[in-house]
């Protein structure tokens, strides 16, 4: 099995951490790594570039759910009226699930991408890798919502709802909002961390 392998920048190409076996850390010459591959350094700047995807996906769709779970949903609450409520916060949240929709498919392709060039796929049996499963377990969660649930039930359940009693429904959407949005950023810190070299 190979070794799992990360790359910070292209100045640390020379001198690039090799993870063995999750925890023996190496420093090896990565760029004999990558010209021995089959698209050679071109590899390099793929990885780079499906990280910079990656986190702009990452920013546009977490930012964007801290925005809805900060600003909009208490806002909405505020309102007097119930039609006002649904209308005001469904046209939101139709237009903001379509960029989520986006980010989350390039957050997802980008993530898989750099995991295959990492070879990094035995991460997953490793528990101290947490942050690898966490991130994997937040894209499943929002790629079931936003692709599966939402169009096919939660629409209908959320408006069914939300008439017969709003203040109930609107209380527990933020309090879903909020769960999400805890565990997104955990992620986000644990990500940043460990793929920086921090361990459990
Ligand atoms: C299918 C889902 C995903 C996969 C397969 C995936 C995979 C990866 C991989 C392989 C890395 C590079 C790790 C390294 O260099 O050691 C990474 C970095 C990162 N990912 Fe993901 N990811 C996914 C989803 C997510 C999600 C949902 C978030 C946010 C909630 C996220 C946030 C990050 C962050 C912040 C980094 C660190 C970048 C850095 O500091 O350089 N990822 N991801």
């Amino acid at each position: 099995m190979l070794p799992a392998i990360r790359v910070h920048s292209r100045d640390a190409v020379e001198h690039t951490h090799l993870v063995v076996d999750g925890d023996v850390h190496l420093w090896v010459k990565a760029a004999e790594y990558f010209t021995n591959r089959k698209w050679g350094v071109d590899l390099l700047d793929h990885f780079i570039l499906a990280r910079v995807i990656h986190i702009l996906g990452v920013v546009l769709w977490i930012g964007g759910m801290a925005m809805v779970t900060t600003v909009l949903l208490p806002s909405v609450r505020r309102f007097k009226s119930t039609e006002e409520q649904l209308a005001f916060f469904e046209r939101i949240e139709h237009r903001f699930a379509w960029q989520a929709r986006f980010t989350t498919l390039a957050t997802g392709l980008s993530g898989f991408y750099l995991l295959a060039v990492m070879n990094g796929w035995h991460l997953y049996a490793d528990l101290r890798f947490w942050w690898i499963h966490a991130m994997t377990f937040i894209w499943v969660v929002f790629t079931l919502m936003l692709f599966v649930l939402e169009p096919l039930v939660l629409h209908r359940w959320f408006r069914a709802q939300a008439i017969q009693a709003p203040e109930k429904t609107f209380r527990r959407i933020q309090r879903m909002h909020w769960v999400l949005l805890v565990l997104s950023l955990l992620t986000v810190a644990g990500a940043v961390a460990g793929s920086h070299g921090w361990r459990l």
